[in-house]
């Protein structure tokens, strides 16, 4: 049976991974700066995770949530204190979109209200609400058109406050830094705002720090760069290092009820090993400093070569804008040096995701792969234009 062809794929086949590294069937190393989309957090195959996962599928991988599970409740409490969001209760589920579906779900529940302000550019999953709160036409289908979003521009406080006087809206929803969209960011004094409009007019402020989350901002989730205090964080890409899991948390003052979310394979054993892993590995190994640390050191470098006209993003969730389309140059970094980076809407742009684990000798590799790739483009086009 043929595979349903969604993705255009690059002619690579990884085969294995070690930390910032991945190895394909005849054994060509690829550095990996794009993570699989901003997922590996702890580097791949990390020891601790292959123990942790390995231990718990031979004694239990799996049961429903109509039994009481420990696994939950010891992740559920060390996320709470590296996030530092106190008081939070967690639902897990399986993947972003579900996590983005469920925070819609229960802003929607509670307010009675199911209008959502979401943000040109934005990205929220492919899920029916998710996507109909994305910013991209072509992956909205009719059924998910049918859900009723504004889409304003970042940074416009007037016409948040406009739309949320109307009084039918259920939730504003926002990524502090776009992923998918290109890494923009609203102002401080925006983001702070809406989080003030948002508590005035009984309306969820909604962060979806899927991508953003779990250290990668610098901060355990990218809205404390603010201060600002989301009723539902969502959450998902670097919580388990690739194994599939999601999650919102919820401020405590949003109340549970029986059946109001629920999901088969969210919040497994197998996925609550991952996810613990993943954290005590964040908490054990220092890796929010060493985003800070070589996030410091990547824009250092990256300032200093002149083809890159724009750094935007923090910490290790970066975008290096150029002014012509990095296609090419994407291709030539990952087919002649082995590179791999991320793509954006923004055709100009290179998204840098890496594991963060990441050190100073992985950026200099890039640095230096990166010099020549361009050098060779621009001869290339020099001889075009001879
Ligand atoms: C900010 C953000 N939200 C949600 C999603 C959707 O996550 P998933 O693909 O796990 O459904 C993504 C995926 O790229 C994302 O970047």
């Amino acid at each position: 049976m043929p595979l349903f062809d969604v993705y255009p794929l690059y002619n690579i086949t990884p085969v294995s991974g070690k930390d910032m590294y991945v190895y394909d069937e005849t054994g060509v190393e690829y550095l990996d700066l794009y993570g699989g989309h901003a997922v590996i957090s702890i580097g791949h195959s990390h020891p601790n995770y292959v123990k942790a996962v390995s231990n718990q599928v031979s004694k239990l991988g799996f049961y429903s949530n109509a039994i009481k599970n420990p696994l939950q409740v010891a992740l559920a409490d060390k996320l709470e204190a590296l996030s530092g969001c106190k008081g939070c209760e967690l639902f897990l589920c399986n993947s972003g979109a579900e996590a983005n579906e469920n925070a819609l779900k229960l802003a929607s529940f509670k307010t009675g209200n199911s209008r959502v302000i979401a943000f040109n550019n934005s990205f929220h999953g492919r899920t029916s609400a998710a996507v109909a709160a994305t910013d991209s036409k072509s992956i909205v289908a009719p059924i998910n058109a049918q859900h009723k979003v504004t889409f304003l521009a970042l940074n416009d406080v007037e016409g948040v406050k406009n739309e949320l006087e109307k009084g039918d809206v259920c939730a504003v929803i926002v990524e502090f830094i776009q992923g998918v969209g290109g890494l923009d960011q609203g102002t401080k004094a925006f983001f702070e705002q809406v989080d003030t409009l948002c508590k005035a007019n009984n309306t969820f402020f909604i962060a979806d720090e899927v991508q953003s989350g779990y250290g990668r901002s610098g901060k355990f989730f990218a809205f404390q760069h603010y201060n600002v205090t989301p009723d539902v964080i969502s959450i998902a890409k670097g919580m388990g290092n690739g194994f599939p899991i999601g999650g919102i948390l919820i401020h405590p003052s949003i109340e549970a009820k029986y059946g109001m979310l629920g999901t088969t394979f969210g919040g497994n054993h197998l996925a609550c090993a991952a996810g613990l892993a993943v954290l005590n590995t964040i908490e054990e190994e220092n890796l929010m400093d060493n985003v800070n640390n070589i996030s410091e050191y990547f824009i250092s470098i990256a300032k200093t070569i002149p083809q890159i006209k724009i750094i935007k993003g923090r910490g290790l969730m970066l975008g290096l804008e150029f002014d012509f389309e990095v296609g090419e140059l994407r291709k030539k970094l990952i087919y002649e040096y082995h590179i791999f980076t991320g793509a954006a809407s923004n055709k100009k742009l290179i998204r840098i995701l890496p594991p963060l684990t990441i050190t100073e000798n992985h950026v200099d590799e890039f640095f230096e792969a990166l010099k020549k790739a361009l050098i060779n483009i621009e001869n290339k086009e020099l001889e075009v234009q001879g």
